[in-house]
């Protein structure tokens, strides 16, 4: 039984919220994930029972490394993953390792929110460098490396959250040359990277240029298979490996998660992933549209927005002046909810902005919710503006 007080996610009845940034109930694996359980759980090889490797499990990380040149259109060697409980366990770690109190971490305006978090947990200064259309703005970095020398910087490059822009090739290229040159390490929060709905693929991963020794990229199931799995990875060049793989957490522990790789793993060699992510790419991309076209047809053209070409959001520009926040109490009112742009901004800006998930709701649910958040922008914008 369900019961609403205590399941992971507690909407009230006839709730539409965009604000969650999840698959919805119908989306998650339970008979794929019951298949690939069943075929390991049959074997008679106890081994993922017991503690594993610190870097993860070996036959876990092979087949995730096939599995992720395939989608990634580039090398992936199994030796350069190291098993996560997912990114932003990764991202903490990360923090652990490779900064100290008081360090500076660049992010992007906006970032993901809980990364954010992350940051602050670890007492990081963060900084914030602006965003375009073709993602981190590359001149706007250069001109703060001069004053500032961050250790860290992190980049979600590909369909980002919240404003599901991508980074180009060229600008890839030009970040990893100034992580060399300015000595300080990128981490890549390529979570969405395999969510493409777009005819062509995005630029290749920032996990192409871990050989130069600056980089991380964190890749998580949550996003292609299920996030109760809390399931990821870290790909990264040999030294900076070395500096994970001999940490006290995965010394006194092992590797992390050898039952969930074990069960992830038969997943991926039956085919079951590549099945899930299937429905996955099909369900977004008709959501993505019909959320789109819905915006389109009720909000006024003063509201802007890119469609995106991947990922879980949309990002809305509302006019200047107006408070997203506030909005957003009438809005709860009328059965529709958000996450104010607020909420990303590393800042305290970005007031006019919204986020936008169409993971969770279905098309007949994303067209109603986008008519909700119409009437109460305008009737928010007749009253304050
Ligand atoms: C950019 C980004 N990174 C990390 C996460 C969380 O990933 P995980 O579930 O693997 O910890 C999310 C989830 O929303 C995300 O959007």
């Amino acid at each position: 039984m369900n019961d609403p007080s205590i399941a992971q996610l507690n909407l009230s009845p006839g709730m539409i919220d965009f604000g969650v940034g999840q698959p919805s109930p119908a989306l998650l694996p339970l008979a794929q994930l019951k298949k690939a359980a069943a075929s390991r759980l049959d074997g008679n090889d106890p081994s993922f029972l017991a503690y594993g490797a610190n870097q993860g499990d070996g036959y876990f990380r092979a087949v995730l490394a096939d599995y992720l040149h395939e989608h990634y259109h580039i090398p992936v060697d199994a030796d350069q993953l190291l098993v996560t409980s997912g990114a932003s366990m990764g991202l903490d770690l990360l923090c652990t390792l490779f900064a100290r109190a008081g360090d500076t971490i660049f992010v992007e305006e906006p970032s993901y929110f809980l990364a954010l978090r992350i940051f602050a947990d670890h007492r990081l200064k963060i900084i914030s460098l602006p965003m375009d259309a073709g993602g981190l703005n590359i001149e706007a970095l250069e001109e703060k490396l001069i004053r500032h020398r961050p250790v860290l910087l992190y980049t979600i490059p590909t369909f980002h959250n919240p404003s599901s822009v991508t980074l180009g090739a060229e600008r890839r290229k030009q970040l990893v040359e100034l992580s060399r040159r300015h000595n300080f390490l990128i981490i890549a929060d390529e979570v969405y990277h395999l969510l493409n709905y777009a005819k062509a693929p995005p630029p290749p991963p920032m996990a192409g240029y871990v050989d130069a020794d600056t980089i991380f990229s964190l890749g998580s199931f949550s996003k292609i298979l299920a996030p109760g799995l809390r399931l990821g990875w870290i790909q990264t060049g040999p030294q900076l490996l070395e500096q994970i793989v001999d940490c006290g957490l995965l010394d006194s522990g092992g590797g992390l998660n050898p039952f969930t790789s074990a069960l992830v793993r038969s997943a991926i060699e039956m085919g079951l992933q590549q099945t899930q992510l299937a429905t996955l790419l099909t369900t977004y991309t008709e959501r993505k549209v019909a959320l789109s076209n819905a915006l389109k047809e009720y909000l006024p053209e003063s509201v802007r927005f890119i469609e995106p070409d991947g990922g879980f959001f949309i990002w809305l520009v509302l006019p200047e002046g107006v408070d997203a926040e506030q909005m957003r109490v009438e809005a709860r009112q009328k059965n529709v909810g958000f996450l104010p742009g607020v909420k990303f901004s590393s800042a305290g800006k970005l007031e006019n902005c919204v986020r936008l998930s169409f993971s969770y709701f279905d098309v007949p649910e994303l067209e109603e919710g986008a008519r909700r958040l119409a009437e109460v922008f305008k009737a928010f914008r007749n009253d304050k503006c």
